[in-house]
């Protein structure tokens, strides 16, 4: 009898553990094996073209150096002792969260340095990471690459790729080209340096006279990450190629405006001057150093890293007539903006906690506010460009607030 007992129980656990062990294969293995069809989605876009809200407002947040690694287990670089055990990637994601609760921008550029290769052993996944709270706000983000995106497991075109498809990403791995025959087709411009050459333009307010049109124009360049000249490590350039594609569309631009009435029975016969335009890239030109001997709005702490080869940038967005400021990072200690030639060049400061930084020097984002004139009950083109700094500070304190352009005072 009790022989019979111990039988029956060792069938029983017998039975159990194949039941469990059955189980554990089907959750496990095999429903992660199959293809959900219904998991497949397609890439959520913001509406585009881009545009300035009903107020006459666009406004921009600029990120720069987030520098992000594997989040939680990626600890801060350049924080106080104290603040260094409960600081890590998450931060970083916090403040850009809580920038977009704060400023409400209607457009995130990030600057490069989005990614800090060296801390993640999987570009893909840290890419995500970072841009979470872009992707989560649902607003249009475009992003360039800095030197460190692609010192991981993907390269700059795999990467430029990934971010253009992610969510409301309105990012591009390079420019498109109009068909010449007319045709609605758009082909990807070849012969043109780098991965991360684009431009955007943002229209009128839906119901204005410029609806239809930009009147505001963004460019993104990338400006590469490391190079070595004559025997000599270096940072990388904008190159000229980049250059004359930049040079070519601002042409178009100009001429478009140029060609008189094409506002179809609006008003507005005389010429309109070239929409204004705002440019983006990560590594400064030389031509910054010269502004260490210049009045500056913000700090000046840092070396400028630039790279040893003048490729003639500035020059070249001065040609353009219309460029108006031109926001870039690299340098986490500097967070100015300076003015050369009638161009404003904008540091945005330190964002990210795993990027080094100095100790007791809070990190801290760039906003551009973009506002357009009002004249007889109708927006018209761009009136005024501000700027000012948000910090991760308790206040959120809001500081260096300063005009870049006016068109009053121009004339
Ligand atoms: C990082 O985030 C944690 C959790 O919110 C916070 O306690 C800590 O103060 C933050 N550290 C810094 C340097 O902001
Ligand atoms: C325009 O598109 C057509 C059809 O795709 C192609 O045959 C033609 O070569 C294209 N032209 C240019 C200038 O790219
Ligand atoms: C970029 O500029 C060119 C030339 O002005 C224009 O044809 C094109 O539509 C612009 N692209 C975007 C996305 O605005
Ligand atoms: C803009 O284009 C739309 C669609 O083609 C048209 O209905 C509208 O009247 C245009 N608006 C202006 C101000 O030209």
């Amino acid at each position: 009898m009790e022989n019979l007992c111990s039988r029956w129980s060792v069938t029983l656990i017998f039975f159990i553990i194949l039941l469990t062990s059955i189980h554990l294969i089907y959750t496990q293995l095999f429903l992660h094996l199959t293809i959900n069809f219904d998991n497949i989605k397609l890439k959520k876009s913001p509406q585009l073209p881009l545009r300035f809200n009903s107020d006459g407002t666009f406004k921009i947040l600029q990120v720069a150096d987030m520098h992000y690694g594997q989040g939680l287990i990626t600890r801060c670089r350049d924080v106080s002792p104290s603040e260094f055990k409960y600081c890590s990637d998450l931060n970083t994601t916090r403040f850009v969260k809580r920038l977009i609760e704060i400023e409400k921008p209607d457009f995130l550029a990030f600057t490069g340095d989005n990614i800090f290769g060296s801390s993640t052993p999987d570009a893909a996944e840290s890419l995500f990471k970072a841009f979470q709270p872009a992707i989560e706000s649902g607003l249009p983000w475009a992003a360039v690459l800095g030197n460190h995106d692609q010192e991981s497991t993907m390269n700059r075109e795999e990467l430029m790729t990934l971010i253009s498809l992610m969510d409301y990403s309105v990012s591009q791995v390079n420019p498109f080209v109009q068909n010449l025959s007319g045709q609605r087709e758009r082909a990807l411009l070849t012969g043109i340096d780098g991965f991360g050459n684009y431009n955007l333009s943002v229209h009128g307010p839906y119901g204005s006279l410029f609806s239809n049109f930009s009147v505001l124009n963004l460019f993104f360049l990338d400006s590469g990450d490391r190079a070595t000249v004559e025997g000599r490590r270096t940072y990388g350039w904008i190159r000229e190629s980049q250059l004359n594609w930049l040079r070519g569309f601002s042409q178009a631009d100009q001429d478009e405006h140029g060609e008189c009435n094409h506002f179809g029975g609006s008003p507005l016969t005389r010429k309109t001057p070239p929409a204004p335009a705002l440019g983006f890239f990560h590594i400064p030109i030389p031509e910054i150093r010269q502004l260490y001997y210049q009045k500056v709005i913000g700090q000046f702490q840092e070396a400028v890293a630039c790279s040893s080869v003048h490729s003639g940038v500035l020059k070249s967005l001065v040609s353009m007539k219309n460029v108006k400021g031109v926001f870039i990072g690299h340098d986490h200690n500097n967070d100015f903006c300076g003015n050369l030639d009638g161009i404003w060049f904008c540091y945005g400061g330190n964002t990210g906690y795993h990027a080094y930084g100095k100790v007791g020097w809070v990190r801290r984002a760039r906003v551009v506010l973009v506002e357009l004139s009002e004249k007889e009950k109708s927006w018209t083109g761009v009136q005024k460009i501000s700027t000012w700094k948000r910090l991760d500070d308790e206040l959120s304190s809001k500081i260096d607030e300063q005009v870049l352009w006016d068109q009053n005072s121009e004339k």
